[in-house]
């Protein structure tokens, strides 16, 4: 089966066409085209919700056409259109979901609902041969911008159903999520948004043991996370240096500080979480799966890490068709033309 995916939630405009073979774990990806928003939002240290709306409506049917054509299909040959309809920012979200909508009406085919962190779950099985041979329970960090969730999954995705979320959830994040950690951090050194990249590259020439920041919320014995006391503690650590000049110099140590300490306490957290939840494997996926360090230091748990291939990481609309083909496979979707009168949550 082939289906198209759109993802809008937030400052990335994506479409994408995978195929899915029935009972199969592993999703080819036949196309993917984004458009990122990032460059447009800079100028404002974040997303704004109202420029990302507009730019999404004038971008999505030049990608929704672009995906379409890379794949060599036209839009009769698809079986199904997912779109990510929650969480997100509600402006963006509606706008891939009338561009779904209008589609499906025009064509006579089902759509899936899907909600964005089963999409970044999803994203495992994106052109991984290896995906069949994975082994469960797997312990899943969903670590974003948005949400620093543990998740322990139990059954491989042709059987998940629409509660896996509810569920396989562990922990979630209390207040900041780790992504938003980098960001703040990173704004607060005059690094562009986002900033998690950034760090992560100038930790690399920096000593991580220079500046002791806390390890958040982890005497408490549960396993959510709470990063925003980093941001508070970070900045009064800046606020002692004298000058622009010897915070500069400081900027390679203060990355590799606080990166630690993110890093450091995901580390402890899925330590924690898999004493009390035995799993045969860890996987991260989220934008912050791209840290290099985390990378590294999740070696120490000593079990499997399965990884998102890199360009699935960030936010992308092959995992929405991926976790759309695994819902359409168990006829998981909302048939021609109820979906006119489903609407998007924030
Ligand atoms: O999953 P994602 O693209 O969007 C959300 O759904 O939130 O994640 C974006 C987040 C941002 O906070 C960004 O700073 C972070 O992922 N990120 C990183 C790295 N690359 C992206 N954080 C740390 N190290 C990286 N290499
Ligand atoms: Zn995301």
């Amino acid at each position: 089966m082939k289906i198209l995916g759109i993802e809008t939630s937030c400052d990335e405009c994506s479409a994408s066409v995978v195929e899915y073979n029935l009972n199969d774990d592993q999703i080819p990806v036949l196309s993917l085209s984004t458009f990122s928003q990032i460059e447009m939002h800079q100028p404002f240290g974040g997303v704004v919700p109202e420029i990302a709306s507009r730019d999404h409506l004038e971008k999505i049917n030049v990608i929704i056409d672009q995906a379409l054509t890379d794949s060599n299909l036209n839009f009769s040959e698809l079986d199904a259109v997912a779109v990510t309809t929650r969480p997100g920012l509600i402006g963006p979200l509606l706008v891939g979901l009338s561009a779904a909508k209008a589609l499906c009406y025009s064509f006579k085919k089902p759509l899936i609902p899907v909600h964005h962190l089963e999409g970044h779950i999803s994203s495992l099985y994106l052109d991984q041969k290896i995906a069949s041979q994975f082994e469960y329970p797997i312990l899943v960090a969903v670590i974003s911008g948005g949400h620093t969730n543990l998740y322990h999954i139990k059954t491989p995705p042709h059987q998940w159903n629409e509660s896996i979320l509810d569920q396989a959830c562990i922990a979630k994040s209390l207040d900041d999520a780790a992504g938003e950690a980098f960001d703040k951090t990173a704004k607060a050194l005059g690094f562009p948004y986002p900033g998690g990249m950034w760090i992560d590259q100038y930790a690399t020439k920096g000593d991580a043991t220079k500046f002791d920041f806390p390890r958040s919320y982890i005497k408490k014995n549960d396993l959510n996370f709470s990063f925003s006391g980093l941001k508070t503690s970070f900045m009064q650590k800046l606020s002692q240096f004298k000058d622009e000049d010897e915070l500069k110099k400081n900027i390679p140590d203060l990355c590799a500080s606080i990166q630690e300490a993110i890093v450091d306490t995901i580390y402890l957290k899925l330590k924690r979480a898999l004493e009390l939840y035995p799993s045969q494997a860890i996987a991260i996926v989220g934008g912050v799966a791209a840290n290099s360090r985390l990378r590294d230091k999740l070696n120490a748990l000593n079990l499997p890490l399965y990884l998102p291939r890199p360009q699935y990481c960030t936010d992308n609309a092959a995992m929405i068709g991926a976790i759309g083909a695994f819902r359409f496979s168990q006829n998981q979707f909302i048939p021609y033309p109820e979906y006119l009168k489903y609407n998007a949550k924030n």
